[in-house]
């Protein structure tokens, strides 16, 4: 079958280390589904692995992809869940402290076919789109978290999301406004943040701005180049969610002082369970929400989704899509 893997690991060059050419079909183990994949979209965490962030040399060539759709042998339309928690483990599995996420230990899912745990599977609502599905394994499901499992906020009240346009604050965007939610975001760049208005958010201010008002959570995902400013955005008693630093996790003030006299709460998040899974999937086919992607190239061009993710030029998702039938 035809893949998208990491060959060898590349901290300075990522781009160096990702191959696109064949695998072997994968042998499913018992309890594991095999699943003909018809969308997966790609996610910072495939650049990370490429740098070895999360893989190790012993574990090439691996797989890329963590999001992912398509259909089992058995006929069934499924999106996967990418979080593997470790046997016997009950439970929120990204508590686990022994999970995997698809290519860390087990292939992922930028490839023709990919196996995974059968009670790993969500069912695909029929009217959803394959290259919806294909997006909402990982950033999807994070933003989901962030925004409706840690954030503590109610409808009504202003979100901050640092940055516009990564999959992440795209996802953040459309599911606060579709829930209720004032939605501000930053940017470095005044064409992004007014895509993001149009997708959603009430309003978008440079990436350092100061605010008008302070707000009731900032989600963050940006890291060391916001997190000033992320703290000292919210009210007193606000609310800071985690999930990722994209331009460093060494902020140039750790701003000890201030979380701890405005009383500020800060969580970390990491992707979400399957039950979120489930409660994002309903959601988002309830409510009809599209999420915004930015390109769908067939997994042949594999090389120039990753070019496009790794340059920032993304605005929303970048996804690959398959056209293996034999899951019909
Ligand atoms: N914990 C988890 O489970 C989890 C899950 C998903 C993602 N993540 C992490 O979350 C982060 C975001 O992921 P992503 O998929 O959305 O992709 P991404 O490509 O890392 O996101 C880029 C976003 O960050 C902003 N940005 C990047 N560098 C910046 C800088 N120097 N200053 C200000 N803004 C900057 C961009 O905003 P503008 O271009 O609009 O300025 C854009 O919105 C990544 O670090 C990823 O690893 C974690």
């Amino acid at each position: 079958m035809l893949a998208a893997y990491a060959a060898r690991l590349a901290r300075a060059d990522p781009l160096s280390a990702r191959e696109v050419g064949p695998r072997p079909d994968p042998q499913v183990p018992d309890g594991w589904s095999r699943v003909h994949l018809r969308a997966a979209a790609l996610n910072r965490h495939d650049l990370w692995s490429l740098q070895g962030v999360g893989l190790g040399e012993d574990k090439l060539p691996m797989i890329l992809g963590c999001d992912g759709a398509g259909v089992t042998d058995e006929g069934r339309e499924v999106i996967l869940h990418s979080v593997v928690p470790s046997p016997g483990w009950s439970g929120d599995e990204t508590l686990d402290p022994r999970r995997t996420l698809l290519s860390e230990l087990y292939d992922g899912t930028l490839a023709e076919q990919v196996v995974v745990p059968t009670a790993n599977l969500v069912p695909k609502p029929e009217s959803m789109s394959w290259e919806l599905a294909g997006c909402l394994s990982t950033a999807w499901l994070t933003a989901y978290r962030m925004l409706f499992s840690n954030a503590g906020v109610s409808p009504g009240d202003t979100v901050l999301v640092q940055g516009a346009g990564g999959g992440v604050s795209t996802a953040l965007v459309q599911l606060g406004s579709a829930a209720g939610l004032r939605m501000w975001v930053t940017s470095r760049d005044e064409q992004r943040g007014a895509r993001a208005v149009e997708l959603g958010a009430d309003r978008a201010f440079a990436s350092g701005e100061r605010l008008p008002d302070r707000v009731t959570a900032v989600m963050e995902s940006v890291g060391a180049a916001t997190w000033s400013h992320s703290v000292n955005s919210l009210k007193p008693g606000g609310t800071i969610v985690i999930c990722g630093a994209t331009s460093g996790d060494a902020p140039a003030k750790a701003e000890l002082t201030k979380i701890f006299f405005k009383q500020l709460r800060v969580i970390g998040s990491t992707m979400g369970s399957i039950s979120e899974l489930r409660r994002l999937v309903d959601f988002v086919a309830r409510e009809g929400i599209t999420p915004v992607v930015d390109q769908a190239l067939p997994l042949s061009e594999a090389r120039d989704a990753f070019a496009r993710l790794a340059a920032g030029d993304n605005f929303g998702k970048v996804v690959l899509t398959m056209n293996d039938a034999t899951g019909d």
